[in-house]
């Protein structure tokens, strides 16, 4: 089944051509980050005007890529939500508008799911059931997954998701948006002992987080003794968020009994996490798989992977409506 998948929930626009027998065939990706730039965070209506621009021609690039025609494909996968409204109408209307043209069905996808199933697209993917830490600049959950659509959601944040705490810290030491990218680069160049940062519900004893306070306490931090040493600090703060990331997911494998951790979402991108979460993953026989680096952050292809699997099994639908939000644990089981 060759399926299209469009993403357009939020500042990039992704489309991606999958293959159930063949795999990945094309993908090409559009980031909208230089633009909302300026403002210090994305813009809604320039974000879907700016998906009007380049889905058509990103949709040309990866049909030319894998030399496929239009006529071939099996159906269509678009983001339904979570995300912004308007931008999720452009790939939900584009994807509808040409599935109804080909005569195919159309299929629209949690964008988390997207995320949460990432890492399966790969060579060697990880069995199910595994335990997943879903770390994006919106979401930071832990869920145990057994299947397509069997979501246990085990614990997220309470207030601030872990790459908006990255955006934030990043945005207080000057390095602008969004910020998570630029403030591992720089921590990687810092000494995360100089400052000592706290470990938010470190040892709550469930498998939530909570980063507004962590962020918080750099704020005092940098009031305190200014951005003289601003690689220190963003390696402090770095070493404090992945030390509870790492903790509970590990915590969290334990209590299901379970020997096998995914990692996605665009923070899943992050150096020190992989490099901290593999070691100690490894000392306690875990298996850990990431997505590719690109396919950690928002991408076509992990819709359209998601879309081939929910397609398999759905019935066809004409029902139009984007979803801006949407709770994962209220998937069907496929
Ligand atoms: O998954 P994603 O593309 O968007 C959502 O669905 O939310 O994740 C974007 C988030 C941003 O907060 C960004 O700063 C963060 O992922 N991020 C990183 C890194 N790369 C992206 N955070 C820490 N280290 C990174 N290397
Ligand atoms: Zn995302």
């Amino acid at each position: 089944m060759l399926v299209l998948g469009v993403e357009s929930s939020c500042d990039e626009t992704g489309v991606a051509l999958y293959d159930s027998a063949r795999g990945l065939l094309a993908h090409a990706l559009h980031s909208q980050i230089a633009m909302h730039a300026d403002y210090g965070g994305v813009v809604p209506e320039l974000a879907s005007r700016d998906h009007i621009r380049r889905v058509l021609p990103l949709t040309r690039k990866v049909l030319a890529e894998s030399g496929c025609g239009l006529a071939q494909l099996d159906g269509v996968a678009y983001t339904q939500g979570p995300g912004l409204a308007g931008a999720l109408l452009v790939g939900a209307g584009m994807a509808r508008a040409l599935a109804f043209a080909l005569d195919i069905p159309a299929v629209g996808v949690h964008h988390l799911e997207g995320h949460l199933l990432s890492p399966l697209i790969s060579d060697t993917p990880p069995e199910f059931p595994f335990v997943a830490l879903l770390v994006s600049g919106g979401h930071t959950q832990i869920m145990r997954v057994a299947g397509v659509g069997r979501y246990t959601l085990l614990g997220e944040t309470l207030d601030d998701a872990a790459g908006e705490a990255f955006d934030k810290t990043a945005q207080l030491l000057g390095l602008g948006y969004p910020g998570g990218p630029a403030l591992s680069k720089l921590a990687a160049t810092g000494d995360a002992s100089r400052y000592s940062l706290p470990r938010p519900m470190l040892n709550s004893g469930d498998f939530d987080f909570s980063f507004s306070g962590l962020k918080t306490a750099v704020l005092t931090l940098v009031k305190k003794a200014g951005l003289g040493h601003a690689a220190d600090i963003a390696a402090a703060f770095q070493a404090a968020a992945v030390e509870v990331l790492v903790t509970k997911s590990l915590a969290a494998c334990e209590a299901t009994a379970t020997r096998r951790l995914v990692v996605a979402g665009g923070v899943g991108a992050n150096a020190h996490l992989r490099e901290r979460l593999t070691r100690e993953a490894a000392a306690r026989g875990i298996a850990v798989s990431y997505p590719r680096l690109e396919f950690c952050t928002d991408n076509g292809a992990m819709i359209a992977y998601a879309g081939a699997q929910r397609l398999a099994h759905a019935s066809p639908d004409l029902a139009f409506a984007v979803r801006p939000r949407w709770d994962l644990a209220t998937l069907a089981a496929v």
